[in-house]
């Protein structure tokens, strides 16, 4: 349990938050802040690392591209999985090398190519024809993977379902055999693998289990010498919880899948894992700005809201509030934000606990998905990041 009350103060980490706030108020800062957990981070790695240990683990930049996390991460021994040459640049500044930048996603522009082509990324995972040809175009050695479509509609929110038969993203499997006769008349690109991403926060191991042993029928029917296999990333983690076991018992049933179905297949394994590693390793301290009570409910309004963190909006996700000062009478409420709009919340009916003006909350496990989708709008200002061990 890496979130608790001790003494009536909320303990992330076994480090007070409410003293946390006090330094970072002393220090002249506001809030919003998002904090993180050097330690959590460090362990959530090593978690995934340990249970893969021949693998290249590719961490999702989108997940959070802060360069102080992407920093620590690759002294971890991490490699990175980018959807942009942005998140590409973000990850050479944070002092990764090309040899260690996957580089997928559906819609990467000519100019993407060519600088990612320059650099000589480790691999490109192509998504269809048309990016292929822009790869034929540009006309220099490059290493690439082809992203499969598994045609599975696996238990997720819609928003974030990748392999199912109508997305957007990869290719069928006729088109991807198509594809490796066309590559073999183009000798500079040369094929490494094959690629898939069934969708994000999956934590159904059987919609796992039936990809992945799809994703190895077609590796034989291809009958060629691969160098990897990318499995993508989207182990999903419990929100609803704070016992960090039940994460690492998913991981467990994960690895349990990933060994029976590849034990034998003598490729590299790599993953593009984002939410695992990163989630759990940051919060969102947020300041109670109004209390406001209607005919039917309570209304807390405080200065973080979806331009900060728009998964609840946009998915109906959860997130833990937990007030920092423990409240023993708990009351139910919804925990808004500051933006000009109706559907601008954090939670929704929850039982928050008696709050006051200038009272901090703490908005859990936003280390994924948070700050690196956040947005101006309204032009609010954008939240500041720091690790918690460098404030305490
Ligand atoms: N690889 C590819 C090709 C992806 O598209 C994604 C996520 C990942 C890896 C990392 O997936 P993860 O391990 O984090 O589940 N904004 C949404 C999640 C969108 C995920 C998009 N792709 C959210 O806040 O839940």
């Amino acid at each position: 349990m890496s979130l608790n009350y001790s003494n009536q103060e909320l303990h992330w980490n076994a480090h007070s938050l409410v003293q946390v706030a006090k330094k970072w108020r002393n220090l002249k800062e506001d809030f919003p802040l998002y904090l993180y957990s050097r330690k959590i981070l460090q362990d959530r790695f090593q978690l995934f690392q340990k249970s893969f240990p021949k693998a290249r683990i590719h961490f999702a930049v989108k997940s959070n591209h802060w360069q102080p996390l992407l920093k620590e991460l690759k002294n971890l021994g991490s490699h990175v999985d980018v959807v942009s040459f942005g998140e590409a640049e973000a990850a050479l500044e944070a002092g990764f090398t090309p040899e260690q930048i996957l580089f997928s996603g559906v819609g990467k522009t000519k100019k993407e190519l060519e600088s990612a082509i320059k650099i000589q990324v480790y691999q490109i995972n192509i998504e269809g024809d048309d990016e292929l040809n822009r790869i034929i175009e540009i006309d220099q050695p490059v290493r690439v993977g082809l992203r499969w479509t598994p045609g599975l509609d696996a238990k997720t929110h819609p928003f974030i379902k990748t392999g199912h038969l109508d997305t957007k993203f990869g290719m069928s499997e006729s088109d991807l055999l198509a594809m490796i006769e066309k590559i073999k008349k183009y000798p500079k690109i040369q094929l490494q693998g094959l690629s898939m991403h069934l969708g994000s926060q999956i934590q159904d191991m059987q919609d796992f289990k039936a990809a992945y042993l799809a994703l190895k029928d077609l590796v034989n029917k291809c009958q060629t010498d691969f160098k990897n296999i990318d499995l993508g990333g989207g182990l999903g983690i419990f929100y609803e919880s704070q016992d960090l076991n039940q994460d690492e018992k998913l991981l467990t049933e994960y690895k349990k899948v990933i060994d029976e179905v590849f034990f034998d297949s003598g490729l590299q394994i790599l993953f593009e894992p984002g939410r695992f590693i990163s989630a759990r390793a940051g919060g969102l301290l947020t300041e109670v700005q109004a209390v406001k009570s209607t005919p039917k409910k309570k209304i807390i309004v405080v200065d973080a809201g979806m331009h900060q963190l728009i998964r609840p909006v946009l998915y109906e996700a959860y997130h833990g509030v937990f007030p920092l000062a423990e409240s023993l009478k708990l009351e139910k409420a919804d925990v808004v934000g500051p933006i000009c709009e109706s559907s601008d919340f954090l939670a929704l009916d929850r039982e928050v606990g008696q709050v006051q003006v200038k009272d901090l909350l703490w908005i859990a496990d936003t280390g994924a998905y948070g700050s690196s989708m956040a947005s101006r709008y309204n032009l609010r200002p954008e939240a500041k990041e720091v690790f918690i061990e460098d404030i305490i």
